[in-house]
């Protein structure tokens, strides 16, 4: 018995070497970092940060450099809006010690000096006052966890109040007939290789809309992964939320105070069947069985 477990561990072992020298890391659910699955899963800061730019740019004629990520999780927006440019300058609000804690031992310190121009603050967007931004972000539809007016309206007269007089608000939002159903959607992801030639596996990322009540627009949803050796790491994640719709968000921005809340829609590629990841302002949109966009509130 003693001889087999050895031999086991020894196959181990040159399988995990041999991974190793391919670049490649052991992942399972028991190895997972759940922080490292989700940014490689479902974040895509340069694209935001682009789109912020390009609308920033075109309204106001020229590029902003102060940005307050909402929300912040990891705060990896906010490091690499730093990282874009030497006068760029960056806070983050999250309510969660831990998860700020993974951003800082993973995004800051890779900033070496320039993390100096980070700001990290444990606390409620609700009540967490920073300096004057000109962007302030809520990504990933986290302001869903408002599920009043009262509480949502109050929420926007904040990120109002905090920003510049050229400040400009982004709230990404996702809907759809399908987003009121409950389902999973899987999507395989294959990690890109890191700039020290280590490559992650690829691994499944499912989104499940466990429940969704017509009454509230109470959503709940999560996310799991599943790896190669079958292994599975359920509910990394878990989102009890209210399904704001677009009209509502433009009237609560409105009423917030700012001066125009613009719909951009993200595009569809017929030849791929799949989103083309261009936004563009609309007030007229086909209705399709899931869409993802981004309300810009414009002080
Ligand atoms: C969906 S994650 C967003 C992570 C990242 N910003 C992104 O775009 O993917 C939601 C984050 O919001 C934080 N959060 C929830 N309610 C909050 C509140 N009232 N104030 C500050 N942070 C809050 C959670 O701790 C969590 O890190």
């Amino acid at each position: 018995m003693a001889t087999k477990t050895k031999k086991k561990e020894k196959e181990k072992a040159k399988a995990k070497s041999k991974a190793k020298k391919n670049g490649q890391i052991t992942l399972n659910a028991r190895t997972a970092d759940r922080h490292v699955l989700y940014e490689e899963a479902v974040q895509c800061v340069e694209a935001d940060l682009d789109f912020f730019s390009k609308v920033f740019k075109k309204t106001r004629g020229y590029a902003p450099h102060t940005l307050r990520e909402d929300f912040c999780g990891t705060a990896s927006l906010a490091c690499e809006w730093v990282a874009r440019h030497e006068e760029n300058r960056a806070w983050g609000v999250d309510l969660d010690r831990p998860t700020l804690d993974w951003g800082i031992k993973h995004h800051l310190s890779r900033l070496g000096d320039d993390q100096d121009r980070v700001t990290l603050i444990e606390g409620d967007v609700l009540a967490s006052p920073s300096p004057a931004v000109q962007v302030t972000a809520a990504l990933n539809f986290s302001y869903q966890v408002f599920k009043d007016r009262k509480t949502l309206l109050a929420y926007f007269k904040n990120a109002y109040s905090g920003l510049a007089d050229d400040g400009m608000f982004f709230l990404d939002a996702f809907g759809g007939t399908e987003s009121m159903e409950e389902n999973d959607e899987d999507r395989r992801i294959s990690p890109a290789t890191r700039p020290d030639g280590s490559r992650l596996p690829a691994y499944t990322y499912i989104w499940e809309q466990a429940s969704f009540n017509p009454i509230d627009h109470n959503i709940v949803c999560h996310i799991h992964f599943k790896f190669k050796d079958g292994s599975k790491l359920k509910k990394a994640f878990t989102y009890d939320w209210r399904l704001w719709t677009l009209p509502e968000l433009q009237e609560l921005i409105l009423e917030a105070g700012f001066s125009r809340a613009d719909v951009y829609m993200e595009g569809w590629d017929d030849d791929e069947d799949e989103a083309d990841g261009i936004f563009k302002k609309k007030t007229r949109a086909e209705n399709m069985a899931g869409w993802v966009g981004y309300v810009v509130g414009i002080k």
